[in-house]
This record gives structure tokens, C-alpha cells and sequence, in this order.
């Protein structure tokens, strides 16, 4: 029997996040499998040139693109009822979006930035599963969820802490809802991505973050979206069918390394003298404010 390995011939796949990085390169993969693709993202003119940039590559008509916030409950809604209405029906869902979060030491974070991280990165995905899910049941033909977590949920300080948080959360999430979800044949896997060369792991400072790689990452090459892409495209089809439940790492063994090592992410130190939001690469500007240096312990005393 022959079989189209890695085929998403006639599928709809909903990418959130999509206009940039990882999502970006996954709707590539998705596409050139096969799939039509609908991209959600905060970012409208990325999304936009993205899709126009894709049309001229002779994708025209099975890609399109619909400003959402992942967060907002009745956009999430309309992103999926558009995959079913333009496209068809929804096989596979990539809950992908994300930002770097509220960062700076714990005694300095602000409920309202913690609130807003994982509003981004966990309601999130629930959002994108429980809607997701529901089209698909509708549908009654199964499909695949796949969500983006990151090394930093398995370990302390391989991210920053709120956005460690929200990442660990997702891999709970992605096991209680692929056992739930089985029956419908839906499977739910994530993936946790290393260092990813985006602009949300640089913000600018790529060549400083490769120097320091270097050091920490056991293999050789530079983790580009294209390697997680690989991975999602393999988990959204039937050639991983009796994948679900999983969380695969994608790291070119940097967590096998242990991530004691020092970590190259702008926002993560042992204690960051400054804190505030990071809005990653929505257009939406950074707050971010310098903390005073940390007194001497030595200063002052007897
Ligand atoms: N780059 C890395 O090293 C790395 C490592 C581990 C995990 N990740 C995760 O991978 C995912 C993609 O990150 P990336 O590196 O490609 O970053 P990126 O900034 O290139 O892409 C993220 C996209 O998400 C969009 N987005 C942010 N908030 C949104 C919201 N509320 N609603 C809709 N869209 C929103 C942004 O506009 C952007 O287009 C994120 O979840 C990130 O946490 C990245």
C-alpha cells in the first residue's frame, strides 16, 4: 500500500500566530503539503503582507488572513467558523501565538501583565482547543490540535517566570484534553520549542544571543522556525495518528544539556534589574522599566 507521507492534501488548518516566526514558517509547510490555510494573528499588517507575499508564490486562494486576539473568546469563535464557511470544514489547529510577557524579578511583577501573559499564551489555547474541538466534532471526520509550549515549562529559568508558567500550563492542558478529546478522534500534542531564531527570542540582538548558543546548545545548527514547522506538520498528519497526549521536544538538545547553562533570552537572569511587558511582535510597544541596582550586601555594615 503506498502512502502520501506528510500529506495535508485537502485539509483546513488554522495557524494562530501566523504572521511571524514559527507560525509563519508552519504555514508554509502546511500549505506546500497541501492544506489551506487560515492564518490568525494580532499583528493585521504583518498578516496581510504575508498573505499577499503568498499569493504572489502561487498560494493564491488557500491562504487567508484574520486579525484576532487569541485571548478574546468571540474572536477565537469567528476564526474557526471561517476555516468551516471559506474553507470547508477544520482538521488542524496550530495554538501558536505568544509574547514574552510580564518580566522582572517576582517581587516586581504586575498582576495586570501577569494576567495578560497568560490571557495570550493559556486562555489562549484553551480557547483555540475548546473551539477548535468543537468545529471538528461538528464535522464528525476527527482532526489534530498542536500548541506551542517551550523548554522553558520544564524547567526553572529557561524562560521568564510568568511566561515559564503559562508554557508549563499548556502541556497540562494538552494532556487532559487529548484524553478527553480522544474519542472524538482528535488528537492534542504540543511542541516545545529550543532557541528559536525569531524576534521574539532576539528582540534585535541575534548575533550576541548566537555567540552564547554556542556554548549551551549541543547541536551545531541554529534553531530556525522551519525546524519547528517540521515537527508540526508531522503531528498535524496521519502519519503521527497514534501520536496524542505528547509534548515533543525540538531543541537541538539544549534541555539533554541541562539549561543551567546561561541563558541567552533578553528577560531572563537570575534576577532581572528591570521588569515590565513584552509585547513580542504584535506592534504593540514594550513597557519596560530599569530597577535600581541591588545594594552590596557588604554595604552599610559594620
Ligand atoms: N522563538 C523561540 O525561541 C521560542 C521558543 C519557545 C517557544 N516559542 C513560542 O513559539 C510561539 C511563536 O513564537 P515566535 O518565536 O515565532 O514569535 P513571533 O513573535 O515571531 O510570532 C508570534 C506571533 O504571535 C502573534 N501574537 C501575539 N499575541 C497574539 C494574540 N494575543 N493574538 C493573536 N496573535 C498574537 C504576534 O503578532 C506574532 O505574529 C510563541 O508561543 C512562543 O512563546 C518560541
Amino acid at each position: 500500500m503506498s502512502r502520501d507521507f506528510g500529506s495535508l492534501q485537502d485539509r483546513t488548518a488554522v495557524v494562530t500566530g501566523g504572521a511571524s516566526g514559527i507560525g509563519a514558517a508552519t504555514v508554509e509547510q502546511f500549505l506546500a503539503a497541501g492544506a489551506r490555510v487560515v492564518i490568525g494573528d494580532m499583528n493585521a499588517e504583518a498578516g496581510e503582507r504575508f498573505v499577499a507575499e503568498l499569493s504572489e508564490r502561487g498560494h493564491q486562494g488557500k491562504a487567508r488572513f484574520q486579525t484576532v486576539d487569541v485571548s478574546q473568546e468571540e474572536q477565537v469563535v469567528e476564526l474557526m467558523d471561517i476555516a468551516v464557511a471559506e474553507f470547508g470544514g477544520l482538521d488542524v489547529v496550530f495554538n501558536n501565538a505568544g509574547i514574552g510577557g510580564a518580566i522582572g524579578p517576582i517581587t516586581e511583577l504586575e498582576v495586570e501583565h501577569w494576567d495578560q501573559t497568560f490571557a495570550v499564551m493559556t486562555r489562549g489555547v484553551f480557547l483555540g482547543i475548546k473551539h477548535g474541538a468543537r468545529a471538528m466534532q461538528k464535522a464528525g471526520r476527527g482532526g489534530s490540535i498542536i500548541n506551542t509550549a517551550s523548554i522553558a515549562a520544564l524547567s526553572g529559568k529557561g524562560g521568564p517566570l510568568a511566561y515559564s508558567a503559562t508554557k508549563a500550563a499548556v502541556v497540562n492542558i494538552t494532556m487532559n484534553a487529548a484524553v478527553e478529546l480522544a474519542e472524538s478522534n482528535i488528537r492534542v500534542n504540543a511542541v516545545c520549542p529550543g532557541i528559536i531564531f525569531t524576534e521574539l527570542m532576539h528582540r534585535g540582538r541575534a548575533a550576541e544571543a548566537e555567540q552564547v548558543i554556542d556554548k549551551i546548545q549541543p547541536s551545531t545548527l541554529r534553531g530556525e522556525p522551519e525546524h519547528i514547522a517540521s515537527m508540526v506538520r508531522f503531528l498535524a498528519s496521519d502519519d503521527s495518528a497514534f501520536v496524542t497526549g505528547t509534548t515533543q521536544l525540538v531543541d537541538g538538545g539544549y534541555l539533554a544539556n541541562g539549561l543551567l547553562g546561561v541563558n541567552p533570552l533578553p528577560g531572563v537572569a537570575k534576577r532581572p534589574n528591570y521588569t515590565g511587558m513584552n509585547h513580542g511582535t504584535t506592534g504593540q510597544g514594550n513597557e519596560i522599566r530599569f530597577l535600581e541596582p541591588k545594594a552590596d550586601k557588604s554595604e552599610g555594615q559594620a
